[in-house]
């Protein structure tokens, strides 16, 4: 079993890296590290130097990483995933350099989505400077794509910490690896890629400043501001560049006692299931996997 700590980052290729930046930070409102490679915007929005990394190159999420407690943990997960027949490969140093962790592995789920374990994700002391006060207080969570969630389900509660909260039918399973409810989910889809990533922010006003804020700048809103059932959440979706999609969330329940919880499932066709606010609701839009080809010609 590989105890996975925590979300480390997402990293995503753009081929128009300065409007996927410049959304990133002047839209969403995360902070852009000082740059230190060519083709590479690191943002941040809390004590991790970055949780998404914009390359530029061809579009595409390049992968999902997730933190596990030191270099034992990873070696010991490396010979598990290879011990159970996954390809697994050893980051290089310079590829972790720019992750700013001290040590990877990257292999893909069943689906193809591609998944990275890190150890020493770099934390940064200096509080963050957000390019807009949106409220963000941290990365909150990432959701996959895949075209069977009860197999997805399979896969991480059977080699991973991650358990099921709840279930919204056969549509999506949302996993939690700490008392978040979730801070993994998987969404039904014919191919992979990555649903959505998610910051949390401070207040419900928050979530209403940003929506109208968003609402003036000519951003699509994808969803909401609504409430979901399941988490609490009261959520808010829009798009990026390249089919990336954002949210913003205030409210998550925490499930303090793990053993007492009992996963819930929604019909997601019952009124309400998605959110209880009743307003229109749509699936949001994902951005696909790079290809592993096309990955590997890639710098890092
Ligand atoms: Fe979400």
């Amino acid at each position: 079993m590989i105890t996975l700590t925590d979300i480390a980052y997402v990293r995503s290729g753009v081929a128009d890296l300065d409007t996927a930046t410049r959304f990133a930070t002047e839209i969403v409102g995360l902070e852009l590290a000082s740059p230190t490679e060519i083709g590479v915007a690191h943002l941040r929005a809390d004590h991790r130097h970055h949780c998404l990394a914009l390359v530029e190159g061809p579009s595409g999420v390049i992968s999902s990483g997730f933190s596990v407690a030191d270099s034992d943990a990873l070696a010991a997960a490396e010979t598990e995933l290879e011990r159970s027949g996954i390809a697994v490969r050893r980051g290089s140093a310079a590829a972790a350099r720019s992750r700013r962790v001290r040590e990877f592995i990257a292999f893909d789920d069943p689906f193809g989505n591609r998944l990275a374990l890190v150890s020493q994700q770099e934390t940064v002391a200096r509080p963050v400077s957000f390019t807009r006060p949106a409220g963000i207080t941290e990365f909150g969570h990432l959701c996959l794509d895949a075209p069977d969630v009860h197999e997805a389900y399979r896969f991480w509660s059977t080699r991973f910490n991650a358990r099921v909260s709840d279930w919204i039918g056969d549509s999506a399973c949302l996993l939690r690896i700490d008392p978040v409810h979730h801070k993994l989910a998987v969404f039904r889809a014919d191919e992979p890629g990555l649903c959505h990533v998610n910051f949390q922010v401070a207040s419900i006003d928050d979530v209403f400043r940003s929506w109208h804020f968003l609402v003036e700048h000519g951003v699509e809103i994808e969803m909401g501001p609504g409430r979901h059932p399941q988490s609490t959440a009261i959520f808010l979706y829009f798009l990026g560049p390249e089919g990336f999609t954002y949210e913003y969330s205030f409210g998550v329940r925490r499930i303090e006692d793990d053993a007492g919880w009992i996963p819930r499932t929604f019909d997601p066709r019952e009124p309400g299931s998605i959110d209880m606010w009743l307003g229109p609701v749509r699936r949001v839009c994902s951005q696909a996997q790079l290809k592993p080809e096309t990955i590997a010609g890639r710098a890092s």
